[in-house]
């Protein structure tokens, strides 16, 4: 057969199936094994994918969207970038909103697939209609023919990674997984996986990371969502000031606070020394592990997402003159 008359895959069979590596120069401590599943292979660069492929796919069966229909979603770039580019693929228009604090890269990403941008203030509080969330919620109101990929609150979102991630992760480990560590701001990523490697071996622990601002830890720790809390940290894509459906805190087994410092800190190493390229919420995984791992006295596997890559943040994390601006250098 030649390669004209072979079926090659489209681009949205490519998702998933991405790579375990090893930690290696940064992990100094030999009982501990770190692996890192690596979400930037994902076509639109991120983790995102396997949850916006999943979502249309259902919605495109049950007649809930239909060939030149809108997606409409709430996002920090990376659902949005998967949701473009499916919309690209499928021939749908996709109308998101953002927060103002994603990076530039990000946004003109999901321009370049040709998506129309809202961009929304990042300090709008939740009950605020100019709340990115709330914003999504009154463009599907008032368009025909869309539909809302609802990330949040759509427990399809956890489902793509108990059908996906998880085995993935699973088989790639050889079922030698003892910690899974992901921080979370729909929470569909730690609680899908999360819930098929705990099935798989009950004793895993799941560890949350979560950024310094965000509700999450305090609501962990008390089940009181704390009035301050915000996303004005500068970390993208984790962290909440609103509680979403898709996160399933009854497995979550610690909810640890991390800083832009640490996360930004432990991400610039991790280019120098491991040659891997990834966004801020990996480095606030990793910095998260290496605590973990430095107090750990018999042998263990910990597992730690990589949710997207660095490239999306040139102009920021990498960029020494930003990082001075902020005072992280
Ligand atoms: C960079 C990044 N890391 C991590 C996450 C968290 O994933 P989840 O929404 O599955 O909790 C996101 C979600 O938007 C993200 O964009």
């Amino acid at each position: 057969m030649t390669l004209k008359e072979g079926k090659l895959p489209t681009v949205i069979k490519t998702i998933g199936n991405t790579p375990l590596v090893r930690l290696k120069r940064m992990n100094p401590f030999s009982l501990v094994t770190i692996l890192l599943k690596l979400e930037f292979f994902n076509p639109s660069g991120s983790i995102k994918d396997r949850i916006v492929a999943h979502i249309v796919d259902d919605a495109q069966m049950k007649g809930l969207i239909k060939p030149g229909g809108v997606l409409i979603e709430a996002t920090s770039g990376n659902t949005g970038a998967a949701a473009a580019m499916i919309a690209a693929i499928r021939g749908y228009k996709a109308v998101l909103t953002l927060p103002d604090k994603v990076s530039k890269e990000k946004q003109d990403a999901l321009r370049a697939f040709g998506a129309e941008l809202i961009i929304c203030p990042t300090s709008a509080p939740p009950d605020s209609p100019e709340h990115y969330v709330n914003k999504a919620k009154a463009i599907k109101e008032k368009t025909p023919g869309s539909f809302r990929i609802d990330q949040y609150d759509n427990l399809k979102n956890p489902e793509a990674h108990y059908l996906t991630t998880g085995p993935e992760i699973w088989e790639q480990s050889r079922g030698e997984v003892d910690y899974l560590i992901a921080s979370a701001s729909t929470g569909g990523t730690i609680s899908g996986t999360g819930r098929y490697l705990k099935e798989k071996n009950p004793n895993l622990k799941l560890i949350m990371p979560d950024p310094v601002g965000s509700i999450y830890a305090e609501y962990f720790k008390t089940g009181r969502i704390p009035k301050e809390g915000h996303c004005n940290y500068l970390v993208e894509g984790v962290g909440e000031d609103h509680l979403a459906k898709a996160l399933d805190f009854s497995i979550i087994d610690e909810v640890i606070p991390f800083t832009d410092k640490e996360a930004f800190d432990t991400c610039r190493r991790l280019a120098k020394e491991e040659g891997i390229l990834a966004g801020g919420s990996s480095g606030g995984n990793l910095k998260i592990a290496l605590d973990i791992a430095k107090k750990l006295t018999r042998p263990k596997t910990l597992v730690v997402i990589i949710p997207d890559g660095g490239l999306k943040y040139l102009s920021k994390i990498y960029n020494d003159e930003w990082m001075k601006e902020k005072g992280l250098l």
